[in-house]
């Protein structure tokens, strides 16, 4: 007996599976939310670190800022949650559609991750399009591109566009999927939030799994009130 078993049917028909992830599913990493109990957003001003007018006042206090959650992220691991997902590429074709800027998605092995948000591990030029991979300098002031400018972390931040490019594919993957899983995400940020409503439109069936209600809980085709790391290798067990 699973969560999933009144969709079952539905998944083994499903062509491909689509998640839509937030913090929830890093947060049994030890990675804090934004809205949950300890979410960052309780304890810190968003507008004062996670803006680009904030970066342009305060380049050191946002670049330490982005650095200290850096240091965290790498130190974490994935989760049965992430690992789950991956191991599910094992029966169906899965695409993840992720807010997550931590890369725990590709280090569990999923293959199909598009970052919505950026990547807090790489770097970019706040002026040219140089773009750094790998994690650099932890405290002081951000350090210069070869351009002269400043670099900043690739992560979107209040008031920026979305990649074009990995935004575009993310809504031709949700509104052609036939099966969603939106799995630890309050859907309060747009348009993230419109991939669902993009795969509802198009007829997928959708499940949340979250154990609080979002604001499209009421849309969902099935609702699991549990953490993802309890639920999704219940998924994978189905299969398996
Ligand atoms: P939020 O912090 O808004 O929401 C996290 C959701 O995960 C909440 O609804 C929790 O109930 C749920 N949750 C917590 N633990 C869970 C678990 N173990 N399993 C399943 N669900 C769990 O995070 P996001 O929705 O990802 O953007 O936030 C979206 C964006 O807002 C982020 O990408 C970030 C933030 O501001 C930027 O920084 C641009």
């Amino acid at each position: 007996m699973s969560a999933f078993d009144p969709v079952l049917g539905q998944v083994r028909a499903a062509e491909k599976v689509v998640f839509v992830t937030g913090a929830g599913i890093s947060q049994e990493s030890g990675i804090p939310t934004f809205r949950g109990r300890d979410g960052l957003w309780r304890n810190h001003d968003a507008m004062k670190l996670a803006t680009i007018g904030a970066f342009e006042e305060n380049p050191k206090l946002v670049w330490e800022w982005y650095a200290e959650r850096r240091k965290n992220i790498l130190a974490a691991l994935p989760n049965p949650g992430h690992a789950a997902v991956a191991e599910l590429e094992r029966y169906m074709v899965v695409s993840v559609l992720t807010q997550n800027v931590d890369g725990l998605h590709q280090r569990a092995g999923s293959s199909e991750v598009l970052e919505l948000h950026g990547s807090i591990i790489r770097t970019r030029c706040t002026s040219c399009d140089f773009i750094q991979e790998i994690p650099s300098g932890l405290q002081g002031s951000p350090p210069l591109c070869r351009c002269g400018c400043m670099l900043r972390p690739d992560v979107v931040w209040f008031g920026e566009e979305l990649p074009q490019d990995v935004w575009k594919k993310a809504v031709n993957i949700a509104s052609g999927c036939d099966f969603m899983i939106v799995a630890g995400t309050s859907l309060e940020v747009s348009p993230a939030n419109m991939l669902p409503v993009e795969a509802k439109r198009n007829g997928a069936t959708l499940v949340e799994i979250n154990p609080d209600v979002t604001p499209m809980s009421s849309e969902m085709d099935l609702t699991i009130r549990e953490k993802c790391s309890v639920v999704l290798p219940e998924l994978v067990s189905a299969f398996s």
